[in-house]
């Protein structure tokens, strides 16, 4: 969506708390030993404390109210009975609806001691959602912010998941425009003052696509290789975004 009004912009913004809040909830109580189930409570609790909707219910009727992804698992896991161990890259995504407004976000935790390389991945991942961010701005091909992107990823040795872009949100969780984290020479959209859409590189030590699990949901790299996401909900301005996510 593209923000017209103060109500607009204050319903985007209580919401995109909302979600950054839940997601430092459930890190709150991420350490080995917790079930994703146990976690995915944590984040239930407080979206319904904050009269907040899992928006991955609403849209899609996920079998979850938020996405945990573990290791070679890139987005869509199914959270329950599998239990956290050390060693292990945790991805929780969350994103709801309040008000009728959606915002998103999501971020991947190390289980230390974590390996070197999936150390370095999440350094990377993270790197990358910063020079996406940084690329932003009205009047920019949104093809910008994933050439920055891949930049970084290439830079250090690793790849973008390709079929994972960020979107557009706002009065749905998946609007236009998409937000690849590579540069696309066949998407022409141009970023807008007040557009409002989510940067997320997915990044991978190996794999550039995912496959689905048996399950359904799960998207994992074809090859077992790691995946680390960083995920905010932006507003674009002429300057810098408002990161609606951050809290
Ligand atoms: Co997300
Ligand atoms: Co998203």
């Amino acid at each position: 969506m593209v923000v017209e009004s103060e109500r607009d912009m204050t319903g985007l913004v209580r919401v995109g708390k909302v979600v950054g809040l839940a997601l430092q909830h459930m890190r709150a109580s991420l350490r080995p030993g917790v079930t994703t189930g146990e976690l995915d409570a944590i984040g239930a609790e407080f979206l319904r404390k904050e009269g907040a909707r899992s928006a991955p219910i609403v849209t899609y009727k996920f079998p979850g109210t938020t996405c945990i992804s573990i290791n070679d698992e890139a987005a869509h896991g199914i959270p329950g009975s599998r239990v956290v161990e050390v060693g292990d890259l945790v991805n929780i995504d969350v994103s709801a609806e309040l008000d009728g407004y959606y915002a998103d976000t999501g971020a991947s935790f190390p289980m230390l001691p974590v390996t070197n390389v999936k150390q370095k991945l999440l350094d990377v991942a993270q790197q990358a959602l910063e020079k996406g961010i940084g690329a932003a701005r009205a009047g920019r091909p949104v093809n910008e912010i994933g050439r920055a992107m891949e930049g970084v990823v290439r830079g250090a040795g690793f790849r973008i998941i390709r079929d994972l872009p960020g979107h557009g949100v706002g009065r749905k969780l998946h609007e236009p425009p998409s937000v690849p984290g590579f540069y696309n020479p066949r998407l022409k959209d141009v970023l807008k003052e007040g557009m409002v859409l989510t940067i997320e590189p997915f990044v991978s030590t190996r794999a550039s696509r995912i496959v689905t699990e048996r399950d359904g949901w799960t998207l994992k790299t074809p090859d077992g290789s790691p995946a680390a996401q960083f995920e905010h909900t932006v507003i674009i301005t002429k300057g810098a975004p408002i990161l609606i996510t951050k809290v």
